[in-house]
């Protein structure tokens, strides 16, 4: 019997050796350790052996499952270290893995427009100066010459706000009554320009948004005259637009300005862009400002920033700068 545990245990130490993964060698346990392998059978066939031979039989039996049982062990735990490490490096997060760079958000069109706008007319020597949206109706009509019944007010489409009495707190529906904060605010001479956000009450469409954008420009200084308005148009238009543009005057009326012009560009190609209004600073406006209409006059100018900076990035329907498509906005 001795030759026969020295035949099983050979090969179960074999088949433990030759095991090539977790499942293998477990299967390796059960045919040779197990409870039906040969070794253990012959534990059944002990009660026929002479007594004398029952002793160093069973020490001999007793050493090969020992052995074995220490053999797989060893096995069984190197399998389980290479396993866990398998696991857990397919379960790993690779957190350096992300390599698409971090999305960088751009300014609007509106703000990038805005903004060379301002250096345009800083870099001539103006100020920038704000005014608040929500505006009461003295500084966005009554000071700016336009009293109440005058026709001029049906036509800004104004959009009033619940607030004081009816009809007396409205959003802004041009930037010019910063013209008459700025009169109250400063003394003359004034060189300012005033960009911000107006409204009207308007149906959006490819040209009309009823939240739009203007810049207002307001000189006052001892002996302005129409020539310095033309001379200051046609500067801003070479200065932003470039060498090849130009700008004219087209006579029009605003209450604010006497008189007024209405003023274009023209581009190299020849043809005209309406850009917005100008005109010398009414009386009324410069009494409305405190400011003495004897001793110093002025002129100032407005304009639509949407069409101007959507004529510039090629957008043919204002309402898409609005929409907030990312898509969108990321191409400029
Ligand atoms: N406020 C006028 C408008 O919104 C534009 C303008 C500004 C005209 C300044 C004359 C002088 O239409």
């Amino acid at each position: 019997m001795i030759e026969e545990i020295k035949k099983y245990r050979e090969e179960a130490s074999a088949a433990i050796e030759a095991a090539s993964s977790l499942v293998e060698l477990e299967t390796a346990e059960r045919s040779h350790l197990g409870k039906a392998a040969p070794l253990q059978g012959l534990k059944k066939s002990f009660g026929s052996l002479p007594p004398e031979d029952r002793k160093t039989t069973g020490m001999a039996l007793k050493e090969a499952n020992v052995s074995l049982a220490a053999q797989l062990a060893n096995k069984k735990a190197d399998y389980e270290k290479a396993e866990r490490a398998k696991q857990l490096e397919s379960e790993r997060l690779d957190l350096t893995e992300n390599t698409e760079a971090l999305r960088v958000g751009r300014s609007h069109i509106i703000t990038q427009a805005m903004q060379e706008l301002e250096d345009t007319f800083v870099g001539m020597g103006f100020n920038v100066a704000e005014g608040p949206e929500v505006e009461t109706d003295w500084h966005n009509f009554d000071a700016l010459n336009i009293p109440v019944g005058h026709p001029a007010r049906d036509g800004f489409d104004s959009l009033f706000v619940d607030y004081g009495a009816p009809g007396s707190t409205l959003l802004r529906t041009h930037t010019s009554p910063v013209q008459i904060r700025t009169m109250l605010e400063q003394k003359p001479p004034i060189y300012v320009i005033t960009p911000g956000r107006v409204y009207r009450r308007d149906t959006a469409d490819a040209t009309h948004m009823p939240v739009f954008h203007q810049l207002e420009c307001l000189v006052i200084d001892k002996d302005i005259s129409m020539a310095h308005l033309a001379g200051t148009i046609e500067a801003f238009t070479t200065s932003y637009f470039g060498d090849g543009f130009t700008s004219r005057l087209r006579p029009n009326y605003f209450p604010f300005t006497e008189p007024s012009a209405e003023f274009d560009i023209q581009r190299p190609d020849g043809s005209w862009l309406e850009l917005g209004g100008c005109g010398m600073v009414h009386p009324n406006v410069l009494k409305a400002g405190g400011i003495d209409s004897e001793e110093w006059s002025g002129f100032a100018f407005g304009f639509g920033i949407d069409r101007l900076a959507s004529l510039k990035f090629g957008v043919t329907d204002l309402r898409e700068m609005f929409s907030n498509d990312s898509r969108f906005l990321a191409q400029f």
